[in-house]
């Protein structure tokens, strides 16, 4: 099987598996317990918490909220800063996000607009998919308090300018302070898919709220944080403990806590080498695409020091992005449309749409995301099918 969905999962590393195993069956004492036990769990989450804090160059290491992933991350950061502004400041609250969010972050959005009729609008992007910090600054409102933009795209793996925009939100902040405004203001970055091949320490890019999970970076699945700065505010969306200084009830998964932060550990180490892997792969493989196949257009920024090296995707036109991964499915290779988590559903992705393109260009969508133990005879051997496939769908099809 040749596997090009790193976007949407990655497998556990060996290293990250040997450091878990001991914490499920010797060490797995629960961190809240007083007696030995207990207190080892407890040592080693604290290890893990103090690593992570170092890796995200975070202050303190109790700005580490662990969750079960980025989704549960990206909605206690939305939902914590609004109903903190409405039920405890008693301000309605403006929320910005940006139109190519991850669905945990738009739909908890459009969830809050439903249900508690908060003021939500959209930041546009441009036809690669990039956020102007410009725009921002005109949409924020003085009831604004959540901003959120992410780091990298899942599905044309466009870069944003963070560190710029958190530095715009700085001075409004700033600004805010000297006319003693009490309303908050807090700049979330999702950087789910960007920690692998980039530098995310929290104060170089100056945001306040930071969410990861570690199963895009050879971690296990269900585990993930939300980095939160201190002095930052939320309401907690569970109640049940006093875990994650109560900001997030639940014993904690120390296992999967310990796997993420070894897996961190190495995303960093490895960070040069498989930036490099990924990114020469990404060029021969869009090179080929490009080269082979006739109506072919790559989605996002062309240029490499705008986008994430991982994630390549093409709009195969007059031909459906379902089809051409049915096909590959049956010679053994793995690919996604538009993103993981929206496929299945008929909807064209919300990401392509937002970048101008029509329904139809949207179903042509097609993503290889690529990881370190791709090989440039995968490319090979998904170029000696997928040529192929293409014309047979296209001879097929009704749109001609
Ligand atoms: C950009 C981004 N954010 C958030 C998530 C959600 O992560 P999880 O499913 O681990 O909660 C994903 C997963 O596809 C993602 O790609």
């Amino acid at each position: 099987m040749i596997y090009f969905d790193h976007a949407a999962t990655t497998p556990v590393s060996l290293d990250v598996l040997n450091t878990m195993k001991p914490f499920f069956s010797e060490k797995f004492g629960n961190p809240s317990s007083i007696y030995a036990l207990g207190r080892e769990a407890k040592d080693s989450l604290n290890a893990a918490r103090h690593s992570i804090q170092k890796l995200l160059d975070a202050d303190k290491p109790g700005e580490i909220i662990f969750t079960s992933g980025a989704s549960e991350s990206n909605n206690l950061a939305i939902k914590g800063t609004a109903f903190y502004a409405d039920k405890v400041l008693n301000i309605k609250p403006h929320l910005l996000v940006s139109a190519i969010e991850h669905h945990s972050m738009l739909d908890s959005a459009k969830y809050l607009a439903k249900h508690f009729g908060y003021e939500v609008e959209y930041i546009p992007v441009d036809s690669e998919g990039r956020v102007d910090p410009e725009i921002v600054k005109k949409m924020i409102k003085n009831n604004t308090v959540f901003v959120s933009v992410m780091y990298g795209n899942n599905e044309t793996g466009t870069l944003e300018p963070i560190a710029k925009i958190g530095k715009m939100i700085q001075s409004i902040k700033n600004q805010r302070l000297k006319t003693h405004s009490e309303t908050p203001l807090v700049f979330h970055t999702d950087a789910v898919q960007a920690f692998q091949y980039f530098n995310c320490d929290v104060n170089r890019l100056n945001v306040d709220m930071l969410s990861l999970t570690a199963h895009k970076f050879y971690g296990p699945k269900g585990v993930g944080l939300l980095y939160i700065r201190q002095g930052t505010k939320v309401l907690p969306q569970q109640q049940g403990g006093t875990q994650e200084r109560g900001r997030r009830a639940g014993t904690e998964n120390a296992p999967y806590i310990i796997g993420m932060a070894k897996a961190m550990e190495r995303a960093v180490e490895d960070r040069e080498k498989n930036e490099k892997i990924t990114s020469e792969l990404s060029d021969y493989l869009t090179e080929r695409i490009m080269k082979e196949i006739s109506d072919v257009e790559t989605i996002g920024p062309k240029d490499v020091m705008k986008r994430l090296p991982h994630i390549s995707t093409f709009i195969f036109k007059k031909v459906e992005g379902e089809s051409i991964l049915i096909n590959l499915d049956l010679k053994g290779i793995a690919a996604s449309s538009g993103s993981a988590c929206t496929s299945g559903s008929l909807e064209p992705s919300h990401v392509t749409k937002a970048l101008g393109y029509s329904d139809m260009e949207a179903h042509g969508s097609v993503r290889f995301s690529l990881g370190k133990l791709n090989t440039k005879n995968d490319v090979d051997e998904l170029m000696k099918f997928l040529p192929k496939i293409v014309e047979k769908l296209r001879e097929m099809s009704p749109i001609k």
